[in-house]
């Protein structure tokens, strides 16, 4: 186990840069998700890590140590694909150990390892199976047991789950994150799915563009995201996002819709009359019945989910979306009022895009 920590971190291929300036410490045991859009420069800032593809310029520090210079495996980090790669004909047993006894240790160490491993994966009791035998997230179980024999220094882990169908992709997020609460070995989780990055990280890292955009907590990121694109891309269904300008007032900050339409915001904003904003309101934030700051529209749809109801709906010309607890009787063309908190309202400066 081991301390992951990246300064000034670039990244050309040719003449193009797809890495701009990339710093990031990763403590030890730490889970982290990279997640951002395809092409944003995941899977190159993990292969730069791992040893794969070298960097253009900064410094990759494993444990302290400068790894720049050293191949994959004197970096002793495990990739784990999306494809398990066991192998069909071994057992559980030898599967598990056969990186060991590559690495030319002796039978007796290489059982007794494999053991002790599968005792804390609870695996002990299929160490005779093949992988044939057993269940998809049991084989996962098994190619992290062959990576966690060879203590490995972190966990690299690129999209491993994206192939799989929607019920056993959150069946095998939950099998990753209780391995990683057994084992504590750093993990560095790359994935497009920021639900598979709230869900699993201790701290996300949004990356748009060869650029990080946060890092926090799950929590941090859903509460303050820091810019538009944190806001848009964190929560689903996303955030609506409406334009507006800060109207003067003597009663704390206020802002007008395109429509006249005036709201009230939170106390803790840093705004100027006439300043152009977007408010960031989250679905799941607005409620039936006029409450707090009131938005009243008109329905065009209506998407019940069982526990909740998602209601689209046209304040003026400007679409919405409600998601609202329960199911409900809504009809599309019928009028709709919802409310929202002040305190709720997200606030963003229109020209910089940042929380203002
Ligand atoms: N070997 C390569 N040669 C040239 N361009 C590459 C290479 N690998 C990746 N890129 C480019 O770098 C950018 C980031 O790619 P990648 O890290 O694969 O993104 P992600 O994993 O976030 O989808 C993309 O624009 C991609 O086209
Ligand atoms: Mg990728």
């Amino acid at each position: 186990m081991a301390s992951v920590e990246i300064t000034g971190l670039r990244k050309a291929f040719g003449a193009v840069e797809v890495i701009h300036g990339v710093d990031l410490n990763i403590e030890d045991g730490e889970f982290v998700a990279l997640v951002g859009p395809s092409g944003c420069g995941k899977s190159t800032l993990l292969r730069i890590i791992s040893g794969l593809e070298p960097a253009t310029d900064g410094e990759i520090r494993i444990d302290g140590r400068v790894v720049n210079h050293m191949n994959p495996r004197e970096r002793n980090i495990a990739m784990v694909f999306q494809n398990y790669a066991l192998y069909p004909h071994m057992t559980v047993a030898r599967n598990m150990g056969f990186n060991l006894k590559l690495s030319g240790l002796r039978r007796k160490e290489i059982d007794a390892k494999v053991a002790e491993v599968a005792r804390l994966l609870e695996l002990d009791k299929l160490l005779d199976r093949k992988p044939g035998q057993l269940s998809g997230g049991q084989r996962q179980r098994v190619a992290m047991g062959r990576a966690i024999v060879r203590d490995p220094a972190a966990f690299l882990f690129d999209e491993p789950l994206s192939n799989l169908d929607a019920k056993l992709r959150v069946q095998m997020r939950s099998e990753i994150k209780t391995l990683h609460q057994r084992v504590r070995t750093t993990s560095i989780y790359v994935t497009h799915d920021q639900i598979e990055a709230m869900t699993l990280a201790d701290r996300v890292v949004i990356l748009s563009g060869g650029n990080i955009e946060q890092v926090g907590r799950p929590i941090e990121l859903y509460d303050r995201p820091r810019n538009l694109f944190v806001a848009g891309f964190i929560g689903t269904p996303s955030m609506n996002m409406i334009d507006a300008t800060v109207v003067p007032s003597d009663t704390g900050p206020m802002a007008q819709l395109a429509n006249g339409q005036v709201l009230r915001l939170g106390p803790d904003h840093r705004l100027q009359a006439g300043q152009a904003v977007v408010l960031g309101l989250r679905p799941e934030h607005l409620a039936l019945g006029p409450g707090g700051a009131s938005l009243p529209g008109r329905i065009t749809l209506v998407e019940p989910t069982g526990a909740q109801t998602h209601v689209t709906f046209d304040m003026d010309g400007i679409s919405m979306m409600a998601v609202l607890e329960g199911g409900l009787d809504l009809q599309a063309g019928s009028a709709i009022e919802v409310g929202i908190d002040p305190d709720r309202i997200h606030v963003f400066d229109k020209a910089s895009g940042m929380r203002a």
